[in-house]
């Protein structure tokens, strides 16, 4: 389905690293069958700028909701005060304004932001709503990984059209049990992409902003690649892969050598079928963006043997455990729950007291479908996955605010929480999280 030509040049969000304004509005863009068409976005387009900020820099800005219905901007993977977080209570009216203001605090690593509104979090982010925060640091910077043109974030999400080319978003009661699925897969806001590559290694920021599909990344030339982060931080060493699961809200920073292919070859990011994550997911496989090899050039980069140096946490005073369960009595809402409930806004589902380290394990034992579990307001090592996949995955060893837990599995991780006030932790599949799949903690 969809347009397989893969004659569309890939683009690139801008790039911003003296934020000053955002606004959510009404935007046009060409995105299907060269169709001008209605969209939402934060930009001229589809998506918002690419911010790329110093680890201790302060990010100001002056967010204007120019939307018909509430928003407002969760910074997913930032570590900032509650107050400035996107909680779902924090909403912005339309017509008006809020400063989001915070000191960036916290390493190297790919980030984003996405609305949170309850019950419409799903639909504003498929519109068009999303884009990267990446931080930098003095130390990432000492590792001369490829930067510039070289270096190139892709937002990989999945949408369906209505033939005008505007967004169809609409789940079914079907949508609702395992998430929206799209029959076009976009990557930055480009349907059938290509991308003009040199003789070189690259280095690719991929973030899985669907609201629901799992991608088994690979290339198809069969190479392998090599993963040097995820989520908010990078791995203490590069680890080669052949293929890789990524989940909605999860990041993966890879290098991939291009560097002895022959001129004019293509090589596809693809995603490859795969079992173990419900009915839903998984079933086909497809190409996801070209990369041309149309430039000779010279790169003396070699793949460092080791990153960064990563602190691992310990000793954890409390344990809590969060049974994810699907109620089939619920089919008309409320259906994926956490502990037997679903989001409240009213209600504090978790105390936990500031500065404490504890460890939190997803049960996803009598579950049939897959949910990529993310918690606001820290970042999380993984710590043990029993019951399915038993294994910790190489884009998972590092910093990370999303976890997927498979169909039968228990995966435990290790959370120290340093910001006070109240959060939310939930399934980052959308129509999940949507539906209820989420619950309030706060830190004090
Ligand atoms: Cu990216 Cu609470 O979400
Ligand atoms: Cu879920």
């Amino acid at each position: 389905s969809g347009d397989t030509t893969f004659k569309n040049a890939l683009k690139i969000p801008e790039t911003i690293t003296s934020p000053s304004n955002m606004i959510a509005q009404a935007v046009q863009d060409t995105v299907m069958d060269g169709k001008n068409a209605k969209y939402i976005g934060y930009r001229s387009g589809l998506l918002g700028p690419t911010f790329r900020l110093q680890k201790g820099a302060n990010f100001n800005i002056k967010f204007s909701n120019q939307l018909a219905e509430h928003t407002n901007i969760h910074w997913h993977g930032l570590v900032i005060p509650a107050e400035m977080d996107g909680h779902p209570d924090q909403m912005v009216m339309p017509n008006e304004n809020f400063n989001y203001q915070f000191t960036v605090n916290q390493q190297a690593g790919t980030n984003w932001y996405h609305p949170h509104p309850h019950g419409l979090t799903g639909k504003q982010v498929t519109q068009g709503l999303a884009g990267f925060f990446i931080v930098e640091s003095s130390e990432e910077k000492a590792l001369n990984l490829p930067n510039g043109s070289y270096e190139v974030p892709l937002v990989i999400q999945d949408k369906r059209f209505n033939t005008d080319a505007t967004i169809k978003y609409s789940p079914t009661m079907m949508e609702i049990m395992s998430g929206y699925m799209g029959d076009n897969i976009l990557v930055n806001g480009t349907a059938s992409p290509y991308l003009n590559v040199s003789t070189r290694f690259y280095r690719f920021r991929v973030l899985n902003g669907s609201s629901a599909r799992i991608y088994n990344l690979a290339l198809s030339n069969g190479a392998n690649f090599y993963v040097i982060g995820a989520d908010s931080g990078m791995l203490e060493k590069p680890e080669s892969v052949n293929s890789l699961l990524l989940a909605s809200g999860e990041r993966v920073d890879i290098l991939v050598d291009f560097t002895n292919i022959a001129l004019n070859t293509e090589v596809y990011l693809e995603n490859k079928t795969f079992t173990g994550m419900g009915t839903a997911q998984g079933t086909q496989a497809f190409k996801v963006m070209k990369f041309i090899v149309n430039k000779q050039e010279t790169d003396t980069f070699k793949v460092p043997s080791s990153l960064i140096s990563l602190a691992k946490l310990s000793n954890a005073t409390k344990n809590r455990s969060f049974a994810l369960t699907m109620d089939m009595a619920n089919m008309s809402g409320g259906m994926h729950k956490i502990n037997g409930k679903i989001y409240s806004a009213t209600r504090i589902d978790e105390t936990v007291a500031v500065g404490s380290t504890e460890t939190w394990e997803f049960d996803n034992s009598t579950g049939d479908e897959p949910h990529p579990m993310h918690i606001h307001g820290v970042q999380f090592q993984v710590v043990s996955r029993t019951g399915g996949r038993n294994t910790i995955l190489p884009q998972e060893k590092a910093w990370k605010d999303t976890v997927l837990v498979a169909p039968t599995e228990k995966v435990k991780v290790i959370v120290k929480f340093e910001q006070k006030g109240k959060f939310v932790f939930h399934c980052h599949n959308l129509e999940h999280e949507d539906d209820g799949m989420m619950l309030n903690f706060e830190v004090k």
